[in-house]
């Protein structure tokens, strides 16, 4: 037996939710690029769990029970309230989602339908948690998700306690459109290696959340962000690459497992960086990005991944960046319940091997003679 590190190249499940095949990704079939120019989010949302794009009625039946779902048990309000003020913010999402489970009376009903049911609950308190997370470390009260109203445009409001503006939540719209599912990313794997035991949908995406926190998967924006911050202005983005790749460091947004020409959800983050920053009249941190991706490209072969870009989109969207990572799980838990939904219709337990490479008859010594 020998190990192949980090399962590269490991085909480890079958799946009909979203493939990349030659560098192009779809969500059950179809092209990201037609779905991020065309569809919203709630939509996708349909397409993955359900297999087909919803129709008007169906889209409608979706939408009323992401808003009757929306709200989060009283419980797990007043448990933020005693999160640490400066909390990790994937760590506080971690651990009120993990918190949902005990308020939810079907939370261990294995049943498809309660199943879909909970995937649907988890896909509406997401936003709910990360917003009240957010307000409350600050101070403030948390804001009760409005009815009629899409995704985007809830959890805008709800962080801000005000209506937000068309162009922002048009951005988030595709922004969560783009980063949905992405075929067996970290995350996703670990939300199948949970349920594959038939743990419940909550341990799943428990799990999942704790796997996207790592900066070199979904961490990887707020990283960007960092890095941002760290250089500071245009004209020093030169000397800073150039001492970061001459010390090894990797840098991040770029590079992927997988895409080796370039990361497609990346030129419509790009686009929407360029509009949101011109319609701000700023334009540094897109130019800053734009100068990194050619120094790192040039220099190093590496592409731009879909974390790279979405930095300066939020950051001009007013949005803090430790909500960063949160944002991709609001979007990713779609994904991630298709998933588990898909695992339970045919499940195994995911059980691999590894190469043992430690010391082999090693003797037991008793206490007294170590
Ligand atoms: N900056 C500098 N060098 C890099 C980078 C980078 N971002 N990414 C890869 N490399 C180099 C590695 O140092 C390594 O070089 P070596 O062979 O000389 O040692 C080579 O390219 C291969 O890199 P690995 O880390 O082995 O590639 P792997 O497939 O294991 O990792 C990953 C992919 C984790 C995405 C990697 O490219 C990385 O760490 N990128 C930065 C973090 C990041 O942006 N993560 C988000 C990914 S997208 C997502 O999860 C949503």
């Amino acid at each position: 037996m020998t190990a192949t590190k980090g399962l590269e190249g490991i085909v480890a499940a079958s799946s009909s939710i979203s493939s990349i095949i030659d560098g192009v990704l779809t969500y059950r079939g179809i092209n990201i690029d037609d779905l991020a120019e065309n569809a919203t989010f709630e939509e996708v949302i349909y397409l993955l769990w359900y297999g087909k794009l919803p129709n008007r009625t169906e889209l409608a039946q979706l939408r009323s029970k992401l808003d009757e779902y929306a709200a989060i048990p009283g419980e797990v309000i007043e448990q933020i309230r005693t999160f640490p003020k400066n909390a990790n913010s994937m760590a506080a999402l971690r651990t009120a989602v993990s918190s949902l489970a005990l308020y939810d009376e079907s939370a261990n009903d294995m049943t498809p339908e309660a199943n879909l049911e909970k995937a649907i609950k988890l896909q509406a308190k997401l936003p709910t948690i990360v917003a009240a997370f957010s307000r409350i470390r600050n101070g403030l009260e948390p804001v009760a998700p409005k009815s009629g109203v899409s995704i985007a445009y809830n959890f805008l409001y709800m962080l801000d306690g005000k209506e937000p503006a068309d162009v922002a939540v048009k951005a988030l719209d595709q922004a969560l459109v783009l980063h949905a599912d992405h075929e067996l990313n970290a995350s996703t794997f670990a939300a199948r290696v949970t349920v594959g035991t038939l743990s419940d949908i909550y341990s799943g995406v428990t799990s999942a959340i704790g796997a996207l926190k790592g900066p070199l998967h979904g961490g990887a924006n707020e990283a960007v962000m960092v890095m941002l911050e760290q250089i500071g202005s245009l004209d020093k983005v030169e000397s800073w690459i150039a001492d970061a790749l001459a010390n090894k460091q990797k840098i991040m947004g770029f590079g992927h497992r997988v895409y080796k020409n370039g990361d497609p959800r990346a030129k419509h983050l790009q686009k929407m960086s360029r509009e949101l920053g011109k319609l701000k009249g700023n334009m540094e941190l897109y130019e800053m990005s734009v100068k990194i991706e050619e120094l790192v490209t040039g220099q190093k072969g590496l592409k731009p991944n879909v974390d790279f870009y979405s930095a300066s989109v939020y950051t001009t969207l007013g949005i803090p960046r430790d909500l960063f990572t949160p944002i991709f799980a609001i979007s990713r838990v779609s994904g991630w319940t298709a998933h588990i939904l898909e695992q339970y219709q045919d499940n195994r337990l995911i059980r691999p091997r590894a190469d043992y490479v430690g010391p082999a008859n090693a003797k037991f010594v008793p206490i007294d003679e170590r």
